[in-house]
Order: C-alpha cells, then structure tokens, then sequence
C-alpha cells in the first residue's frame, strides 16, 4: 500500500470529484489547499496519470517529516537516486510558500556535497518545478515534493506529471476544429469520463469535434459519438484517425453517426457523458434580453433528450457538462429549472462533492459561458 500526494489543478472539487471516482476503493482526502492523498494497493505511475485530467502531478509518499527532519530526510531520498555521476533534482513545495524553497535548497545542497553526493537542482529562480522542466529530468533525475498537512510535511517523490505536450498537440493540432461551437478541453473530456464512475462503454451525445471520444479512446474505453450536425460527425472521424496516427491507442472500438439526441437510440453503452449544446460561444458578451430565448431553447432540448433516455430505460450514470452563463454584473445563471425538470423526470442527482448537491463549476476567468458538471442517474 502506498499513500499518493497528488496536486490539484485550477478546479480543485472537481480533480477531486475525479479521484473518488477514478479510485471508488481508494480514501481519497484532502491533505492541504492543493493537494489530495490516496492509499492506494494500485501502482500510480505516468501512465495511469495520463488518464486523469485534473491534477496537474502525482507523488509517491516516502516519508513524513517536522520541520527539523527535512534535510536529512530529503538527502536520504535523493541519495537513493544517485549513480556515480552527477544527480539532477528538482524540489516542489505545496501548501506552504515557495519562499521556502531557497533555504532548503541551500541546506540541501551543502549536505549533499558533504556526503559526497554530486548533484545540482534544476529549480529556477526558487520556484516550483513545472511540466517542462519535470520533463527535462525525466529518466535521470528526480522530482522532489513537500506538502504540508496540519500535521506534518509530507515527503515523495513525482512519479507523474501533466503531460502538457500531449494535450496541447490534442487541441491545437487535430485536423477539424470549430471555434464556433467551443470545443472541450481534452482534460475535462478525460476528467468527465472519470466522473462516469463506470469502465465500459461511454456515449457522447452532443459529440461535435470528437473530443471525448478522443480521450476515451485513449483511456483504452470502447466509444460512441454522435450528433445532429452531420459535417461535425465527418469531422470528428477525421480527428479519430487522426488520433490513431498520431498516438498509441489500445485496440478499443468506436462508431461515430449523425444522430438527434432526442431522439431513441438502438446501441448498448455503460454510461453516458457529454458537453452539450452550450447556446452561445465561451468568449461572447451576453446580452441579457437575449439569454431567457437561449435558456428556453436549451431547456427544450435537453427535457427531450432525458425524457428520450428515461423511455430507453438507460439507468447508468449520466454526467452533463451544462452550460451556466456569467453576466457582465459578476452573477452566475446556472440552468436550475431545467435540472429540476431532469430531477422530476426521476433521475437522480448524485453528489460529486460529498455532503453538497451544487454542480461541480469549469470554467476561465474571462469566459461569458461556463460548465456545470452535474451527474444523473434513474431512479
Ligand atoms: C458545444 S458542442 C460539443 C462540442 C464537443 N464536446 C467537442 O469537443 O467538439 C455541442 C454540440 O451539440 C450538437 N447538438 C445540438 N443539438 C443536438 C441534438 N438535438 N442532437 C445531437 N447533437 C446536437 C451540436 O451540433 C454541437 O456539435
């Protein structure tokens, strides 16, 4: 059994909304503002983070240290890792400053070359660690991670890290994209079929570009993609062999048609998951008198759609990325009455967030529409 630190990205509830269920067996905790622990009898390694899109790296736990033991505790991990010739490291630490950094590192440094140990670290400016610099080390040094709990400092060593190269080639270099209709980012397609809880078959019914089938391919899961606008569902099979070319995929299946979501389906799948129809662009300005017709259209649309699913009988998990709509005064309109409606249809709602029913929230600063993550199950 081995405890993991694992850091948390932008969204913290939602990385860790899709730890818990990513790893049902797991006790998944928050062990400071940005970090989650796991106990886990798994072996978490680079290849097993690449399918989550929530945290932005992983540590294995080697030791918990005071204050006063770090040093040694940290020479006698490093020393682990060193061969004869010179040892690259790097030192992040996580809920207490980074100012930090630069005395510990100067200690490290002088008690590493007291034990005759050559090493130089690769942290610039005393700062964190990123992706990239992660990746300069990777296979021949280490990454180090503090994170204070409020009981202790806990001490591992980085055994996965974003692969950020990865999804920006996903996002930016696929042959079909659409502006237009906003495009998942593919983390949050990995991190909403995680949230499905389930390892089967997905369906993404609003499947536009193909991005969550994308990612579910990746993540080794059968698929299906469909949506009404036939040219997307060209494109989306051109983003998929695209994929294929371009990434190692397992040998998993997929089927992507032209299909209207409100209407029935005749295929089998395990869980549901999907980015629907957002109504307007991430980056316009709403305008107010305008957004009650955009609601009411999107309220049609999937009221049809769950009514469609409730008569298919489907009784897995349904995760729905929602549009919610941030207006110039700072207020947030989530879509609540039509999720009452959803909820009176007879699906329930589950709690991504122990103890709380609010929709787990996605979105950027200066974006007029955001995600609202909500998972639904009929009862
Ligand atoms: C925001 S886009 C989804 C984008 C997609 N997640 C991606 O990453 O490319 C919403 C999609 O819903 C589709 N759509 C709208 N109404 C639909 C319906 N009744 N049935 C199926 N798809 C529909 C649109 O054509 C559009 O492609």
């Amino acid at each position: 059994m081995s405890t993991y630190c694992f850091i948390l990205g932008k969204h913290p509830e939602l990385s860790i909304a899709e730890l818990r269920c990513r790893y049902p067996n797991a006790d998944v905790r928050r062990g400071g503002d940005s970090f989650a622990l796991l106990d886990s009898e798994m072996d978490i390694d680079q290849t097993e983070f690449n399918h989550l899109g929530g945290c932005i790296k992983v540590a294995r736990v080697r030791s918990e240290s005071n204050i006063g033991d770090q040093i040694q505790i940290l020479a006698d991990v490093l020393s682990s890792h060193y061969q004869d010739s010179k040892l690259d490291y790097g030192l992040s630490v996580y809920s207490f400053s980074e100012k930090q950094l630069r005395p510990i590192l100067m200690k490290l440094k002088k008690k590493l070359r007291a034990d005759g140990i050559k090493s130089r670290f690769i942290n610039k400016d005393f700062r964190n660690i990123s992706a990239a610099q992660y990746k300069s080390i990777k296979g021949k040094g280490v990454e180090i991670v503090i994170a204070k709990t409020n009981k202790a400092f806990l001490i591992g060593e980085v055994v996965g890290v974003q692969d950020i190269d990865g999804y920006s080639k996903r996002d930016f270099d696929k042959p079909f994209r659409d502006m237009n209709m906003g495009m998942l980012p593919p983390k949050l397609a990995q991190i909403l079929i995680n949230l499905t809880g389930v390892d089967g078959k997905v369906w993404d019914p609003f499947c536009g570009s193909g991005t969550l089938v994308m990612e579910g391919l990746l993540m080794g899961r059968d698929m299906i993609g469909s949506d009404i606008d036939s040219g997307r569902v060209e494109g989306a099979k051109k983003n998929v062999e695209w994929l294929k070319n371009s990434f190692e995929l397992r040998a998993v299946s997929y089927e992507l048609f032209a299909h209207d979501a409100t209407k029935p389906i005749d295929q089998n799948y395990d869980a549901i998951a999907f980015e629907g129809d957002l109504g307007l662009p991430h980056n316009v300005h709403i305008q107010l008198e305008k957004l009650d017709q955009i609601e009411a259209e999107l309220d049609e649309l999937y009221s049809r759609f769950f009514q469609k699913i409730k008569q298919m009988k489907f009784k897995g998990p349904i995760v729905a990325a929602l549009p919610f709509f941030r207006l110039r005064n700072g207020q947030e309109r989530t879509m609540e009455s039509t999720v009452k409606k959803i909820n009176e249809l007879g699906f329930k709602q589950d709690s991504l967030t122990p103890g709380s029913s609010v929709p787990l929230k996605y979105s950027r600063e200066n974006q007029a529409v955001g995600r609202a993550i909500y998972r639904f199950r009929l009862s």
